[in-house]
């Protein structure tokens, strides 16, 4: 079965990025968020984000920006996703909300239809552990920003089918991804690395080692990263950088990955990062 009707639930910077992708390998995308003002957004943040491809050169577009928009639904009623053949979750880093927006996916969604975790850190057993359909549950770990980036990591649960792990594959083929597939364990491969190195780098700033930009700098001319990890982390969020870190140290009981205190301030003083024009960098 060819899956042409995707279910995207959250409309922050990755369900945004996921969505405008599908739309453009011409899925019809159901998008659902609980704010209204976020899916008022949307349309605005999906044409830059196309005109940044276009600036890039990352995509050759035979059609419009309205015309890829049209194939997303925005709504705030989960109802609507009772149609989605596949359907991928994006909400904030956090089980306390991620929790009962499972619960309800599962109730409204035909027990066919395969439900992906994007997530930075979370188990993915523990989400088909709130379902009638673990086998069904899987993790598509997706990098930002999802239109350009070609790679994604791929988690299979502790329950996860082979089957679902091929409609998985399927669905990221016809968004152009690669993937690599690797076994549940929180933060997976990637951000188990990548979030103590940025954790660290916080703590370089906040020990006044070197400024932020000397930080990046070391990274990016010493090894050839084309970012450094406090621009990483301006990238992904702060906040989600924060939740992240409190779901590894959480779930591993590990005091190495205790958030650094400055991050902690940085997120209680509104600095987000590139979303809200304010992290360890200033955006326009
Ligand atoms: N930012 C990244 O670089 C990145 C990369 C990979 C994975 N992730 C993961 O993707 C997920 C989303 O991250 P993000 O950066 O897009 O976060 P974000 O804060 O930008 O967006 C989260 C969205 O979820 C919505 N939401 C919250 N509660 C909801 C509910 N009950 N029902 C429906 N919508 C709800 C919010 O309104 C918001 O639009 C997180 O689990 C994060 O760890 C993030």
């Amino acid at each position: 079965m060819s899956i042409e009707i995707v279910g995207v639930v959250g409309a922050g910077v990755m369900g945004v990025g996921v969505a405008q992708n599908l739309a453009q390998t011409g899925h019809r995308v159901i998008l659902v968020d609980s704010s209204e003002e976020r899916l008022r957004r949307v349309g605005d943040e999906i044409r830059q984000g196309i005109r940044s491809q276009l600036l890039l050169k990352k995509v050759k577009l035979a059609e419009s920006p309205e015309q890829i928009l049209e194939r997303v639904t925005r709504t705030s009623d989960f109802a609507k996703l009772a149609e989605a053949q596949f359907v991928i979750e994006n909400v904030t880093e956090s089980w306390e909300i991620k929790k009962p927006v499972w619960e309800q996916l599962d109730r409204i969604c035909p027990a066919e239809t395969v439900l992906a975790a994007n997530t930075s850190a979370i188990s993915i057993t523990r989400f088909g552990s709130v379902t009638r359909r673990p086998d069904k549950v899987v993790g598509i770990h997706f990098m930002n920003p999802v239109p350009m980036k070609r790679m994604v990591e791929v988690i299979r649960g502790f329950h996860t089918s082979n089957e679902t792990i091929e409609t998985t594959r399927a669905v990221l083929g016809a968004m152009g991804k690669e993937l690599v597939v690797v076994e549940d364990s929180p933060g997976f491969v990637s951000n188990r690395v990548l979030m103590l190195t940025i954790n660290e780098a916080i703590f370089l700033v906040q020990d006044r080692v070197a400024s932020a930009e000397d930080v990046d700098r070391i990274f990016k001319g010493c090894f050839g990263h084309p970012m450094g990890p406090l621009e990483t982390g301006d990238l992904i969020g702060l906040d989600t950088i924060l939740l992240s870190l409190e779901v590894l140290y959480e779930s591993f009981n590990d005091s190495k990955y205790r958030p650094c205190p400055l991050l902690r301030k940085m997120v209680d003083a509104g600095l987000h990062g590139r979303k809200s024009g304010r992290g360890f960098y200033h955006y326009a």
